[in-house]
């Protein structure tokens, strides 16, 4: 099965994440827009993996409290177009302490740079004599409060993540 980790969103986010969709298709943006139920933060993508329960353990060893996250940036990665969480020590030790678990119990994880962000569209495309409308990042802040492991399928109409279980804060 395909797993990742990922914090989940409170409301308040979607809903501001939501809003800066439906601008970007009043725009005239076209593509394959995140749902509002697929909306998520990944913290480490794992892949193919048979043993979720033992990713489970991982995450339960590793300590975690409760930290504010807060919506910052829109950017892109080719034509994924994202945004972006204000820099956080809270959140980057985490992650850090995270990975740094994962491999020493040799589960397999995507290595690449921690770059904290939330896909809003997939393969976007627009008129390029208007180009991609600039984005007024909708001010939002949520307390994490627990980091789940998400199973993820492909569906009739587009991808099913499903939560297999999550780690909660100590206080
Ligand atoms: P993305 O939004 O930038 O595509 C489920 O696929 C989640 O894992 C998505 O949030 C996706 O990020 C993230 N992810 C990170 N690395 C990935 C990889 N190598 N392949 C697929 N998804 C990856």
């Amino acid at each position: 099965m395909r797993l990742f980790i990922a914090i989940e969103l409170a409301e308040t986010i979607k809903h501001s994440l939501t809003e800066m969709q439906a601008y970007l298709d009043r725009h005239g943006v076209r593509g394959n827009f995140t749902r509002g139920e697929n909306l998520h933060l990944t913290l480490a993508f794992i892949g193919e993996y048979s043993d979720p329960e033992r990713v489970l353990a991982v995450m339960a060893s590793v300590p975690f409290e409760a930290f504010p996250i807060r919506l910052d940036g829109f950017g892109n990665f080719g034509d994924l177009y994202w945004i972006g969480i204000e820099e956080s020590q809270a959140l980057s030790s985490y992650v850090k302490r995270l990975r740094r678990a994962l491999a020493e119990e040799d589960i397999p994880f995507d290595r690449k740079k921690f770059s904290p962000h939330i896909t809003l569209i997939r393969r976007a495309y627009f008129d390029r004599h208007i180009g991609m409308p600039g984005v007024r990042v909708k001010s939002a802040e949520m307390t994490v409060e627990r980091v789940s492991l998400f199973r993820s399928d492909r569906g009739k109409s587009g991808m099913i993540y499903t939560e297999l279980g999550y780690t909660a804060s100590e206080k």
